[in-house]
């Protein structure tokens, strides 16, 4: 961050993507809207800006950052791709996938991004804002969901300000942000099988039958190299009870289907609505006065998983 402690909030247009542009250009830090949740970007190519990054989040440095690029040519500058990520990325970008591919020798980008690994993780974001600010701009942006770490993922403004007001430059206002969980990510091995590190909006299911998962799943990874994948995350800070059909005394009750809560998911049922409600009952039950939060049962179904996955992360208090 440059030293000031007002962050800019920034429309959505024309005048507000430059601005954006401008603050990233010169390395600072530019919350910005993509179709999962903000993400809190910087030039990927700038060892200064990443590092603030990590310092604004509170972000342990172990973990790597996803590096956002316009397209798959884009990508090809920082990551190798082989036959089954290029597929991917051609059938799926732009969109809420994320690919893990060896990350080449000229990339030149920050060593704090990839927090000293071989690969890098990639995606081109879909949200139209986001894109384009990347047309816009000749750099990469790293960019990890922008909220202190650990804790809840951000789907608007508010939530971003919430957590980083004064520690960002300025949040780009593009209102609540559609998908509302994280990108799935895939590990893509040399022999193009592929491992799920993070269940996200694209069913991996789905993705085997199209892009030939005959080959089976990668090799699994021997480190845990996912810390989105951490026991403990997206923390609201009391405990949460899961699977609930009911409120019990100084409950905050996040209901789904049949289940009707204090802020609830999907009335009908529906799991791409629940997940994009998802953050913003977790925020709202974090605010709220009840000094617990129980949740409702979610199907494991299409993105239900995410969610579960989330929730799941979301229960564990941290060690
Ligand atoms: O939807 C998203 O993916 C959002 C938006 C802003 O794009 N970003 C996001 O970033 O969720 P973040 O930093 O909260 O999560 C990125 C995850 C982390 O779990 C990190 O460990 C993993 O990606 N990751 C990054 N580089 C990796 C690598 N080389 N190998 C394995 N995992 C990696
Ligand atoms: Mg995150």
């Amino acid at each position: 961050m440059s030293d000031k402690d007002v962050t800019e909030v920034l429309a959505p247009d024309a005048q507000g993507i430059a601005r954006a542009a401008a603050l990233l250009d010169s390395g600072g830090l530019v919350a910005v809207p993509t179709e999962t949740v903000y993400g809190l970007a910087a030039r990927a190519d700038d060892a200064d800006a990443v590092a603030r990054i990590y310092a604004a989040k509170g972000r342990p440095g172990f973990n790597p950052l996803i590096v956002h690029v316009r397209d798959a040519a884009h990508a090809a500058l920082f990551g190798d791709f082989g036959d089954r990520a290029s597929a991917l990325a051609a059938g799926e970008w732009p969109g809420p996938l994320t690919v893990v591919v060896p990350l080449r020798k000229e990339a030149r980008l920050a060593d704090a991004v990839t927090a000293g690994l071989p690969s890098v993780a990639l995606r081109a974001p879909s949200h139209p804002v986001m894109r384009t600010l990347l047309e816009q701009i000749d750099f990469p942006l790293a960019a990890p969901s922008a909220n202190r770490s650990g804790f809840i993922s951000p789907t608007t403004p508010a939530h971003v300000l919430a957590s980083l007001d004064g520690r960002i430059d300025a949040v780009i206002d593009a209102g609540a942000t559609p998908a509302g969980v994280e990108s799935t990510i895939l590990r893509i091995d040399e022999a193009g099988g592929f491992e799920e590190l993070r269940p996200g909006p694209l069913d991996v299911a789905a993705l085997r039958i199209r892009y030939g998962g005959d080959t089976g799943a990668a090799t699994p990874s021997d480190t845990i190299i996912a810390p989105g994948q951490l026991a403990s995350h997206y923390a609201p800070g009391k405990p949460l009870r899961l699977h609930a059909k009911d409120r019990a005394a100084g409950e905050y009750l996040i209901g789904f289907g049949a289940v009707e809560g204090d802020c609830t998911l999907s009335l009908s049922g529906d799991v791409t609505e629940a997940a994009a409600r998802l953050y913003d009952c977790l925020h709202e039950a974090a605010r709220s006065e009840r000094p617990r939060i129980a949740v409702a049962p979610v199907p494991e179904r299409g993105v239900g998983r995410a969610i579960n996955d989330r929730l799941r992360r979301a229960a564990t208090p941290p060690d």
